[in-house]
């Protein structure tokens, strides 16, 4: 394993209008390792993440995920983007004929004249497309699943569907674009496609053993309890083999045994070399937990070091007894 960093934050700045949320913050998140990030209410943890997972895009600084800036890894291929204006160009060409034909009927000599028109209307629609995409990438970015191809995987809430599933059901369905999805590999390779299929099985039953989940293996997700539901959620993220991930308050309403074995969960993929951000507002959990913590208050980094150190910076305890 290399000692670089796995993610590096270098001045990170989001306002929302007139608020600063984050406000030049700067930190490095190490390799095979768990970084607790802390801070009273307000004081830009959500954004932070919300930065780093590329949900929105930063006003200021820049985001490296191993080594590249991760606007860059969002960034549309050429190829997508000729698709874009190929699209809109023969949406130019489709309303000029479909204009001139309506507004004109079918006599030549005016159907020219229509195509003007629609040609106009087509270039609008164009434009008009253009701007809607300017401003929703001004807030949010509709690429974040690259980020996730790359390997950094933040959990996200089993939604509707999933809970009608069960246990094994919402593992196995969890690694996206499996070889056996895809039907020319599925008569072509059928093999590789068994043979993936028979490592899929196999990382599903070790995801259980960890998780210690087969109890209720056939339960449906929608019947499991909010600690239960938290753990498979650590277990799909765990599915995607992710060289990072990034946890929202992993055991926010957790019972206590169940922290303690979503605890150790992350701690035995920390060991397998696996790096985790973690926000979590639980102060003993976190600094049990964490190699390493950043604080932050107010947007800004008020302290970074091992936990022993941020549970004595008295600028730190304040800003807890103040939020
Ligand atoms: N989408 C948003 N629009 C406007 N203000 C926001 C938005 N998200 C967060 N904020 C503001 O940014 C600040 C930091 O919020 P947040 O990142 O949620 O803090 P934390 O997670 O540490 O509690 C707060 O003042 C909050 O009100
Ligand atoms: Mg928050």
């Amino acid at each position: 394993m290399s000692d670089a960093p796995i993610l590096e934050v270098e001045n990170l700045q989001k306002k929302f209008g007139g608020i600063t949320a984050v406000d030049g913050v700067s930190f490095t998140l190490e390799t095979g390792k768990i970084t607790g990030l802390i801070g009273p209410n307000g004081a830009g943890k959500t954004t932070t993440f919300n930065l780093i997972s590329g949900f929105y895009k930063p006003t200021g600084g820049t985001i490296r995920f191993n080594g590249t800036d991760t606007q860059e890894i969002m960034r549309p291929s050429s190829a997508e983007r000729s698709i874009w204006t190929g699209a809109s160009a023969s949406s130019i060409g489709i309303l000029g004929i479909g204009a001139g034909r309506v507004l004109f009927g079918a006599s030549p000599s005016v159907l020219a004249g229509g195509a003007v028109v629609g040609a106009g209307a087509g270039i609008g629609l164009y434009l008009g497309q253009g701007a809607y995409r300017n401003r929703s990438e001004g807030t949010k970015h509709s690429r974040p699943f690259q980020l996730a191809q790359q390997g950094m995987i933040r959990t996200f809430q089993i939604t509707r569907e999933l809970t009608e599933m069960t246990v094994l059901e919402n593992l196995l369905l969890a690694p996206q674009g499996q070889m056996g999805e895809n039907i020319v590999n599925a008569v072509v390779r059928r093999d590789a496609v068994a043979e993936d299929e028979r490592q899929l099985r196999e990382q599903t039953e070790e995801v259980i053993d960890l998780l210690e989940l087969n109890h209720l293996r056939d339960e449906e997700a929608g019947n499991l309890s909010g600690g239960q539901r938290k753990l498979l959620e650590l277990g799909r993220v765990l599915m995607l083999e992710p060289d990072l991930v990034l946890l929202d308050e992993p055991v926010a309403g957790v019972n206590p045994s169940l922290t303690d074995r979503i605890m150790d969960a992350i701690t035995s993929m920390r060991d397998e070399g696996y790096s985790f951000c973690i926000v979590e507002h639980e102060m003993d959990v976190i600094m049990e937990i964490s190699d390493r913590i950043v604080a932050m208050a107010e947007g800004k980094k008020m302290a970074e070091g091992p936990p022993e150190e941020i549970q004595e910076n008295q600028q730190v305890l304040e800003s807890y007894l103040g939020g």
